[in-house]
């Protein structure tokens, strides 16, 4: 085994709230998202694209998630909309991928969105592999058409995920995973 592999074996998610600086270098990030962007893609299409959250931006995101919240939510307590607030503000940089998919006269859609599911997880990898920690998430404001409109998304696109990288450097118990029996067939075999 590599050190690639022992990696992959043991990675797991570090929760937003947890996620401290330093973050990515420029030079780390732009490896980080060149490498998120070399993804299996069926008619090269590039139907995905990045939004990239860092410095005093997330707490502009911050506002428009706040203020979104808060008038979807009249009876919310200073708390929760203060927590709404800091929603992209733990990790130091935050990277929306989004998703462009759309008709297309070969390809079909459900391939183009895995393809941007594919930026997410090799996103997540490479910046696993550079020592930081990551959490791919979506939230209630991936879905919300007007924060989608103020963070610049197209009416077609859609957010893949928000994939926070940080630095946790903390033990984090593992979850329960899948048991390979109760996932893996081979077909032909005699069940
Ligand atoms: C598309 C997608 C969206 C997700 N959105 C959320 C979310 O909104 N909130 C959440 O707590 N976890 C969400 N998750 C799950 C987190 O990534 C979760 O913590 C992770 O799956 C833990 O797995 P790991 O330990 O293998 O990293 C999402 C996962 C995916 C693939």
């Amino acid at each position: 085994m590599n050190a690639m592999i022992d990696m992959l074996k043991t990675r797991r998610s570090a929760p937003a709230m947890t996620m401290a600086g330093p973050g990515p270098t420029a030079e780390e990030l732009e490896t980080l998202l060149t490498i998120a962007a070399r993804v299996p893609d069926h008619g090269k299409l590039a139907r995905f694209r990045f939004i990239v959250f860092e410095g005093e931006a997330r707490a502009k995101a911050g506002d428009i998630i706040a203020e979104a919240f808060a008038a979807q939510n009249p009876d919310a307590d200073a708390n929760a909309i203060a927590m709404e607030r800091k929603r992209l503000a733990h990790a130091p940089v935050v990277v929306a991928v989004v998703s462009s998919a759309g008709p297309h006269e070969k390809i079909p859609e459900w391939e183009q969105i895995l393809s941007a599911g594919a930026v997410c997880m090799s996103l997540v990898i490479a910046a696993n592999a550079l020592g930081f920690a990551t959490i791919w998430l979506t939230e209630w404001y991936a879905y919300d058409r007007a924060i989608l409109d103020r963070f610049g998304l197209a009416p077609h696109e859609k957010i893949a995920g928000f994939v926070h990288i940080g630095r946790n450097d903390s033990a984090r118990e593992d979850r329960l995973r899948p048991v390979l029996a109760d996932i893996v067939t081979r077909f032909g075999a005699a069940s």
